[in-house]
C-alpha cells in the first residue's frame, strides 16, 4: 500500500471478461483462458460527502451501512456486493468517513457469466483507494476483490478478479494470472440468452457432483485442462481452426457437469449452423451467455444475424487484445 496525494474524487475502471476455456475446472486448480471485453466497461467515482454512505450502480441505488436508512433495493445480491466492496475497501484503508458517495456507471450485464461482480467490486475498490490517494499492491487489490467474490459465489478461483482488469488475454492457473501469447487474434462473439446465469448454484452443483462421482468428474476436469493446454499452443501458433472443435467439446463437458441449459445449447447450435468454427457456454452457466469463434468478418456478420434471429438478447464482439 502506497500513499499518494489525496484526491477530491477517485476513479476506477474495470470491464467484462469472457472465458474461452476452463470455467469450473479452474476452481479445481486447472488452467483457464480468458479475454477482456473492453467494450463493456464499468466506471466508478468516489466522493467524500458530509452525509451518509451511499452507492449508485447500474444494479442498485441506495444508502448503505452504517446508516440505518435503506434505499430502494433493486437487486439484493448486487446491493450487498457493492456494499461489501465499499466497506472492505474502507476497512483496509483504515478510513471511517462521515459520508461517502460511490457512483458506478457503464455496463457489465449482471448474472451473465461476464464477471459483473468482480468488475463492480474492482471498480469500487479502485475509486475509493484513489479518493484517499492510496495505491494498493496488485496482491492487496486481488484479495479485496476476492473478499467480495467469495460472497458472490463461495469459492472463487480468482480468474474474474484478474480478467476484469487485464489489458489482454490471460492464462490463469492456481491463483496466478499471466498474459497469454497470441499469434492471430481469434474473432469472438458473445451472445446473451437473456436468462440470468447462476454461478454460485452451478459451482455448488459441480462440487456435489465431484463428491458423489469423483472419478468421472475428475476425468472431465482433466479433459478440460488438456483442452486449455492445447488451446494455449494453438493460440500461440495462430492455429485457430482446432479451437472451434475444442470449444464444442468443452461445451459438452460443461453440459455433462450439469451447468448447461436448453437456451445455451440453442444459441450454440445457432452459431455453428451459421458457420461458427465453435461455440460454448461461458462463465458459471445455468443461463447467461455463449461465446462463438468465427473465421472472418463475413462469418461474423452471418453468425451475429443467426444469433439474433435465434433469440439472443444481445451480441457483443471481442476481437483479440483490443475490442474493435
Ligand atoms: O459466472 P462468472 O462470470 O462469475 O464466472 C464464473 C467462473 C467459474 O469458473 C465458474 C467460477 C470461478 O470462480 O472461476
Amino acid at each position: 500500500m502506497e500513499t499518494l496525494t489525496t484526491q477530491p474524487m477517485g476513479h476506477g475502471q474495470t470491464h467484462a471478461k469472457v472465458i474461452l476455456f476452463g470455467e469450473h475446472s479452474v476452481v479445481y486448480g486447472k488452467p483457464a483462458i480468458a479475454f477482456p471485453v473492453r467494450s463493456l466497461k464499468l466506471d466508478a467515482y468516489a466522493y467524500q460527502t458530509q452525509g451518509d454512505w451511499s452507492i449508485r450502480t447500474p444494479y442498485f441505488e441506495g444508502l448503505v451501512a452504517p446508516s440505518d436508512a435503506r434505499g430502494e433495493d433493486i437487486s439484493g445480491l448486487e446491493r450487498t456486493l457493492s456494499e461489501i466492496a465499499l466497506m472492505n475497501t474502507l476497512r483496509i484503508l483504515g478510513k471511517n468517513p462521515p459520508g461517502i458517495r460511490v457512483e458506478v456507471s457503464g455496463l457489465v450485464p449482471p448474472a451473465r457469466g461476464l464477471g459483473s461482480s468482480a468488475a463492480a467490486a474492482g471498480a469500487i475498490a479502485r475509486a475509493v483507494t484513489a479518493l484517499y490517494g492510496v495505491k494498493l499492491t496488485g496482491e492487496e487489490m486481488f484479495h479485496l476483490v476476492q473478499s467480495v467474490e467469495t460472497v458472490a459465489h463461495g469459492t472463487p478461483s480468482g480468474l474474474d478478479a484478474y480478467a476484469t482488469t487485464a489489458s489482454g488475454p490471460i492464462w490463469f492457473t492456481r491463483g496466478k494470472a499471466e498474459s497469454l501469447e497470441i499469434m492471430r487474434s481469434p474473432r469472438l462473439l458473445i451472445a446473451d440468452t437473456g436468462e440470468p446465469g447462476h454461478t454460485a448454484e452451478a459451482v455448488r452443483g459441480v462440487r456435489e457432483r465431484y463428491e458423489k462421482q469423483e472419478h468421472e468428474t475428475v476425468e472431465l476436469l482433466d479433459e478440460m485442462a488438456w483442452i486449455a493446454q492445447q488451446a494455449k499452443i494453438d493460440l500461440a501458433t495462430g492455429n485457430i481452426g482446432p479451437l472451434g472443435t475444442a470449444m464444442l467439446r468443452n461445451h459438452e463437458i460443461l453440459n455433462q457437469l450439469g451447468v448447461g441449459t436448453g437456451g445455451l445449447d440453442h444459441l450454440t447450435r445457432a452459431a455453428t449452423n451459421a458457420g461458427a468454427l465453435g461455440a460454448k457456454l461461458t462463465g458459471g452457466g445455468l443461463g447467461g451467455c455463449i461465446v462463438a469463434l468465427v473465421e472472418d468478418r463475413q462469418a461474423e456478420q452471418r453468425v451475429k444475424t443467426a444469433l439474433i434471429n435465434a433469440g439472443a438478447r444481445d451480441v457483443w464482439r471481442v476481437h483479440g487484445e483490443e475490442n474493435e
